[in-house]
């Protein structure tokens, strides 16, 4: 049986077929998966990973899509749409934590969290995408990221079991913030991942720590925060920041000091509010994307000297693109 009519017996009307990634990413750019499954719970995203590891199907994890570039030429692998979305507050105790799934929306988890009086994450309220997102690659905004929240990460693995030379078995851990080895935007597993490999485990759940205060303190950092993000972030269809900041300076005032905003290809362009923001302002393509990502890293290497990394992830087909992709 090829793979496609495995996953046809084993997944029945839930597999979706050439479904248009552009449904599922932020910037509304992106081809087709050949085949795509959602996830409505933890649980059910665990077996049908383990479903997968079995039957050595390659698959890719999709949360919000705010953070990646969908290839035009659409991705191979199975995607796994992450719905996962249950939320537990624990506010007895001393240390008040909040539980979720990881495909829980992590900007409303924050604005929940505001609403109960609850102080951490107010940095999260604007931030977008899913909590397994946001712990994936660390995410960050005003100063603070989630290696400062995370409390503990729950973590579907397989390789340790292969490791240990025994048969294909799903291990689940809870892992501290130790064993996700943060760093800027960066973590083990998406160190690990390098873009490329099969995927070795997935992020469940995740929780994080909170602290008690009212809801008139928290809401009020929320509201000065998204004030922030208001005056210095464009509106529209983005993936956010585009690229790392470099140490000791700052993506967006190198690509402005290059004099790059408001360069556009096809209809890719910088923003002239931010240079770290990419927009489709309509029918972009994600190649179209791709060329101004090049033509940004070009222009600040001559001008500066100085190598931008992606934050963002490209996904799918990249073939022909260049050695990053
Ligand atoms: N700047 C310019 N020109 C620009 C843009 C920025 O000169 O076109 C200057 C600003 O004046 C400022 C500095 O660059 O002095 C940094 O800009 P900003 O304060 O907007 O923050 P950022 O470093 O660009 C980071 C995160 C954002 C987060 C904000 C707010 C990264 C790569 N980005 O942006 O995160 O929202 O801080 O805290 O770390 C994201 O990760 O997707 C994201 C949006």
């Amino acid at each position: 049986m090829s793979w496609i009519e495995t996953l046809r017996t084993t997944f029945g009307d839930h597999l979706r077929e050439q479904e248009p990634m552009s449904r599922y990413t932020s910037t509304r750019v992106g081809g087709s998966a050949d085949a795509l499954l959602e996830a409505g719970s933890a649980e059910e995203l665990a077996r049908m990973a383990e479903l997968l590891w079995e039957q050595e199907i390659p698959f890719m994890v999709l949360g919000g899509g705010s953070n990646v570039l969908v290839s035009d030429a659409g991705v191979r692998e199975v995607v796994l749409v992450n719905k996962a979305r249950s939320v537990q507050f624990d506010e007895v105790g001393e240390n008040p934590t909040v539980w979720a799934e990881s495909g829980a929306n992590f900007g409303l988890l924050a604005r929940q969290a505001a609403s109960r009086g609850l102080s951490g994450l107010e940095w999260a309220a604007g931030v977008p995408g899913t909590l397994g997102g946001a712990v994936f690659g660390n995410a960050g905004a005003h100063g603070r990221d989630m290696a400062g929240s995370l409390k503990l990460a729950e973590i579907l693995h397989r390789t340790k079991a292969l490791q240990a030379g025994r048969q294909l078995e799903f291990v689940k851990e809870q892992w501290s913030i130790k064993d996700m080895g943060y760093e800027y935007r960066s973590s083990l597993l998406k160190r690990n991942k390098g873009g490329h490999l099969p995927l070795e485990f997935l992020i469940l759940a995740a929780s994080l720590r909170l602290e008690r205060s009212t809801p008139e303190l928290v809401q009020a950092r929320v509201d000065e925060y998204t004030e922030f993000r208001h005056s210095t972030q464009p509106p529209g269809a983005s993936m956010g920041s585009m690229f790392k900041n470099p140490k000791g300076d700052y993506a967006g005032r190198l690509i402005d000091a290059a004099g790059l905003k408001g360069k556009a290809v096809g209809d890719a362009i910088i923003s002239s509010r931010h240079g770290n923001f990419f927009i489709n302002r309509g029918q972009a393509t994600a190649q179209d994307i791709y060329r101004l990502i090049a033509l940004a890293r070009q222009t600040v290497a001559d001008k500066f000297g100085i190598h931008l990394e992606l934050e963002i992830e490209l996904i799918g087909d990249w073939k022909g693109y260049g050695s990053e992709a």
